[in-house]
């Protein structure tokens, strides 16, 4: 399998200054990871957990307040990995769509609300590629048609068009240069049950038919399910489970991953689902030892203590708790 981002022992805190008083947010904190080409990458986990932090650092979209405090970030180029933190603000930009590609959180709103559809794809093939204009509308028209939408939504406003097929529009924006990593945020969250559906089937396609890695972040756990083949559990700023979609769920490691499929409504079902016990803990100073805890039914004084370690319990599938041995 080729690597095409790899982060290790990633730390981005956002640091708030009050009245000359430091506030740090330890929101990606010791994070390694590697993504490889073809796959779907699932990163799920309560709001507040870090996944968009991930995200951005992933991005080396670091600006202030986020600053990175450790870890090394590397992008493979050409079987080759790239430092990609010690680029120059230039270089990474120009990897920027064409390597990578980031859908935001949000991202409805990406679209000017004063231009057609058309002018905001003009406007980033003139910026990327070098080519005779006139092929670019032909361009815009081939990609939409390869994705299934209708190439009349060009001559539209963003308002004229319902929220799903904006984020559709949004995401094949993101693809049109064909970028070998495409990173999407919540993509589903806000649309109804249709809409969601119509936005994982261009995502599958879109890793089927131009052959896009995908990096899917959603809180929904039921998306994970139907289309991620890989994923990562994050809880308080860290990755506590990490393997092939399909094992997490028949096989979940970790006492958060069960609650987190637990809390999962099923078909005909008509129980009650067990929520998680307690909130999130605060990422300014989250709880020592093992970060789960304070909530965790099986917590013992060691946890409280100790850090456990992520460690590999099945080729590939590697969970960080006590219970698994370390
Ligand atoms: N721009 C920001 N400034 C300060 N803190 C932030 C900012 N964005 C996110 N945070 C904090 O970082 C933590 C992780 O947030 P985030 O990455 O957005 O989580 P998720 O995407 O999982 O909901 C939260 O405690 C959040 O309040
Ligand atoms: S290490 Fe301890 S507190 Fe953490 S998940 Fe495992 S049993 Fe629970
Ligand atoms: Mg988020």
């Amino acid at each position: 399998m080729e690597t095409l981002v790899e982060g290790k022992n990633l730390k981005a805190y956002y640091v708030l200054e009050f009245w000359g008083k430091k506030r740090t947010i330890r929101a990606v904190d010791n994070v390694s990871l590697k993504i490889f080409s073809g796959e779907i990458y699932g990163i799920a986990g309560e709001s507040g957990c870090g996944k968009s932090t991930l995200l951005k650092t992933l991005l080396a979209n670091l600006e202030p307040p986020l600053r990175l405090f450790g870890g090394e970030l590397n992008y493979w180029l050409d079987s080759k990995p790239v430092n990609v933190v010690s680029l120059k603000e230039e270089e990474r930009r120009r990897l920027k769509w064409r390597f990578i590609s980031y859908i935001p959180q949000g991202s409805m709103h990406v679209l000017n609300p004063v231009k057609r559809i058309r002018d905001t794809f003009m406007e980033i093939l003139k910026s990327h590629v070098r080519r005779q204009k006139e092929t670019f509308l032909e361009m815009a028209i081939e990609h939409l048609k390869a994705l299934g939408l209708p190439s009349r939504v060009l001559d539209m406003f963003p308002h004229q068009l319902s929220g799903g097929m904006r984020q559709r529009v949004t995401i094949a924006l993101a693809t049109l240069l064909k970028p070998r990593i495409i990173l999407a945020d919540e993509p589903t969250t806000a649309l109804d049950v249709v809409a969601q559906r119509a936005v994982i089937q261009l995502i599958k396609k879109i890793q089927k038919e131009l052959k896009n890695t995908i990096v899917l972040v959603t809180h929904d756990m039921g998306i994970h399910a139907q289309v991620t083949t890989r994923m990562a559990i994050m809880y308080a700023g860290k990755i506590v489970e990490e393997g092939p979609t399909l094992e997490i769920f028949k096989e979940p490691l970790h006492p958060y991953t069960r609650y987190l499929i637990q809390s999962l409504p099923r078909v005909g079902d008509k129980q009650l689902r067990e929520g998680i016990p307690g909130s999130p803990p605060s990422l300014v100073s989250p709880p020592s030892g093992c970060r789960f805890h304070p909530r965790c039914p099986h917590a013992t004084q060691r946890c409280e203590e100790e850090e456990p370690v992520f460690l590999e319990v099945n080729p590939g599938h590697r969970a960080a708790c006590f219970l698994l041995g370390g």
